[in-house]
C-alpha cells in the first residue's frame, strides 16, 4: 500500500448498526450507502456489525467466515475468554458484510441498544473485530470506527495492540455521527468519581468501571483522524454550545478533525421510479405531485385538497435533538392563525406524541399522525407534502432535508450542522435558495420561517422555481465518498509518520 490517490483501498467499517440488515437511525443508513459508494469508485469497503437476532437470515443467508475469535474477558470471568464467530454476507454489488456472532451478547437480545451491559457488548465488538483482522486473510488498509460504541477500537490499537505486527500498521479513523451519546451515562451529570479520563486501560468485562467508560472520549483521543458528518458540525463541536463537554478535547485535536457531509442513496430515492408513490414524476412533471398529495391526505385521513392548502410534514425520531420542544410551542397557535395541514410520522417520546394527539383532536381535518417506524410513509410525505420541517437543536448531518429536496419537498430548517451545509435560504430578490432557514432555536424564529414558506406557496410560479432548485441539487454519495478517500489517505500518512 503506497497511499497514491488512485490506489484501491481496503476499508473495514465497524459499527453497531448497518442497513439493510439492522438499522435504528442515520448511522445504520450511512453504513449501507457509504461503503456502497466507495465500492462504486473502485475501493473494497466492508462492514462488520454484531449478528443480532433480528437480522433476517432467510433473506440474507450467512456463511461462515472465521470461527473461534477469542477475546480475553478478564479475571472476574470464570472462563476468562469469550469465543465468537464471524459470518459473511455477499451483496449483489459484490460487497461483503461481516457479522460477529455471539449468543450471549447479541443473539439473545432483541434490540440493538438499551441493555444494562451495553458497554461490555461494545467492548466485545471492538476487541473481537481487531482479533478478526489479525486472523483474517483479508487485511484492511484502514479501519473506520463510528460513534461511542466503537471508540474503543482506536484506543485498543494505540495501547494494547501498539506492538502488534499487524494492527499497529493500520490507522483508525473515528467518525462522529452524534456527539451527545458518549457511553452509558449522561455526560452532563457524570460525577468526578465516575469521570473517565480515557487514560486508564479498558477495564475487564465484569469490572463495574467498564460500564462507565467513555467510548466517545477515547475514540477522539486515540484516533489517527477524526471526522464528523458535515463541515459545519465539525466547527460547531469545538464550541461549548455543541461540544457536549468534549469541546476542549476536540479543540486539542483540531488539526485531525474534519467534516464531510453525508450523501443519500439517489438510486433508491428517486421520484421518477419510486414504487411507493401513486404517481412518479420528475422536475419536468411537477403537476403529478398533486396525485401524491391526495394519496398522502387519504393515508392520514385528511380531506383531499386541490393543491390549494399548504401541506407540511415532519419525519423521524421524536427526540429533543430534532427540535420538538419548539414545534410543540408554536404549532397550535399557528394552526389557529393560518390554514395548513400537518402530518407527522415517527417513533419516540410519549410526551410529544400526546401533544400531537391532542392537536389532532382539536383539528381533525388538518392534523395527521403515525407514531411508528414505517418504510413507506416518509417517501409518501416527501412526494406529497409541500414542505418538511426540520428545526433541529443540533444536527450532525441530517438526511431528511436532502431526501425531501430530491422529491421537491421544500425543507424548513434551522441553520445548524448539516442542515446549514445543505439548505440555502430563499432570497426573493435574487431568486435563489432551496428552502427556508432560520437561526435562533426558538418558537418565534421557526414560526416566521413557516409563515414565509406558506406565503411563498401562494405564489405558485415562485414556489415551483424553488422546488426545482431544491430538486436539482446533487446529494449523491460520490462526492463525499471521494472526500472520504482523501481522509483515509491522510490517516495513512499521519499513521506512518507517527511510527
Ligand atoms: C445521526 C445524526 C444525524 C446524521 C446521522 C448519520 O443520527 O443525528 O444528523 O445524519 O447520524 O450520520
Amino acid at each position: 500500500m503506497t497511499g497514491k490517490p488512485d490506489d484501491k483501498l481496503k476499508i473495514l467499517f465497524v459499527a453497531s448498526e448497518a442497513a439493510p440488515f439492522v438499522k435504528v437511525g442515520g448511522l445504520g443508513e450511512v453504513m449501507n450507502s457509504l461503503p456502497r459508494a466507495l465500492r462504486k469508485i473502485g475501493h473494497d469497503a466492508r462492514v462488520l456489525v454484531p449478528k443480532y437476532a433480528t437480522i433476517d437470515v432467510e433473506r440474507y443467508p450467512l456463511e461462515t467466515e472465521l470461527n473461534n475469535i477469542r477475546v480475553e474477558s478478564g479475571d472476574k470471568d470464570p472462563f476468562g475468554i469469550l469465543v465468537s464467530n464471524v459470518l459473511r454476507y455477499k451483496s449483489a454489488d459484490g460487497g461483503v458484510n461481516y457479522f460477529l456472532e455471539n449468543m450471549e451478547y447479541y443473539e439473545k437480545r432483541a434490540n440493538v441498544y438499551g441493555y444494562s451491559d451495553d458497554t461490555v457488548r461494545w467492548v466485545l465488538l471492538s476487541k473481537a473485530s481487531l482479533e478478526f483482522v489479525k486472523k483474517s486473510s483479508w487485511k484492511p488498509d484502514v479501519i473506520v470506527a463510528s460513534d461511542w460504541q466503537t471508540g474503543f477500537i482506536p484506543n485498543l490499537v494505540h495501547t494494547d495492540y501498539k506492538d502488534d505486527p499487524i494492527l499497529s500498521k493500520i490507522p483508525v479513523v473515528f467518525s462522529i455521527h452524534n456527539l451527545k451519546y458518549q457511553g452509558m451515562f449522561d455526560p452532563r451529570f457524570v460525577s468526578e468519581m465516575d469521570h473517565d479520563s480515557g487514560q486508564a486501560p479498558i477495564s475487564d468485562f465484569f469490572d463495574p468501571r467498564t460500564l462507565k467508560l467513555s467510548g466517545m472520549r477515547r475514540g477522539i483521543m486515540y484516533a489517527d483522524v477524526i471526522n464528523t458528518v458535515s463541515p459545519t458540525y465539525a466547527r460547531e463541536i469545538l464550541t461549548e454550545e455543541f461540544g457536549e463537554g468534549l469541546n476542549a478535547l476536540l479543540s486539542e485535536r483540531k488539526s485531525r478533525l474534519f467534516g464531510i457531509l453525508n450523501g443519500i442513496n439517489t438510486e433508491s430515492l428517486n421520484p421518477e421510479t419510486d414504487k411507493d408513490l401513486v404517481a412518479n414524476y420528475s422536475i419536468k412533471s411537477l403537476n403529478k405531485k398533486l396525485e401524491n398529495q391526495k394519496a398522502l391526505q387519504k393515508q392520514f385521513g385528511l380531506p383531499a385538497t386541490e393543491g390549494d392548502i399548504f401541506v407540511v410534514g415532519m419525519v423521524g425520531r421524536m427526540d429533543g435533538q430534532k427540535g420538538f420542544d419548539i414545534v410543540t410551542q408554536m404549532l397550535g397557535p399557528l394552526m389557529d392563525n393560518i390554514n395548513f395541514q400537518f402530518v407527522i410520522v415517527g417513533e419516540g417520546d410519549a410526551g410529544y406524541r400526546m401533544y400531537f394527539e391532542q392537536l389532532k383532536e382539536k383539528y381533525p381535518n388538518r392534523v395527521g399522525t403515525h407514531f411508528a417506524f414505517d418504510a413507506r410513509l416518509p417517501r409518501m410525505i416527501f412526494g406529497g407534502a409541500d414542505a418538511v420541517l426540520i428545526p433541529s437543536k443540533y444536527e450532525p448531518s441530517g438526511l431528511v432535508q436532502m431526501e425531501a429536496m430530491r422529491y421537491g419537498c421544500v425543507p424548513i430548517v434551522r441553520k445548524v450542522g448539516g442542515l446549514a451545509d445543505s439548505v440555502e435560504d430563499f432570497t426573493p430578490e435574487k431568486e435563489e435558495g432551496t428552502g427556508f432557514v432560520f437561526e435562533k432555536y426558538d418558537p418565534f424564529s421557526l414560526t416566521i420561517a413557516v409563515i414565509r414558506a406558506s406565503e411563498l406557496y401562494r405564489q405558485k410560479k415562485e414556489w415551483e422555481k424553488l422546488m426545482k432548485r431544491a430538486m436539482a441539487k446533487d446529494f449523491s454519495w460520490e462526492k463525499s465518498a471521494r472526500e472520504y478517500i482523501k481522509l483515509f489517505e491522510m490517516a495513512l500518512r499521519f499513521h506512518r509518520e507517527s511510527q
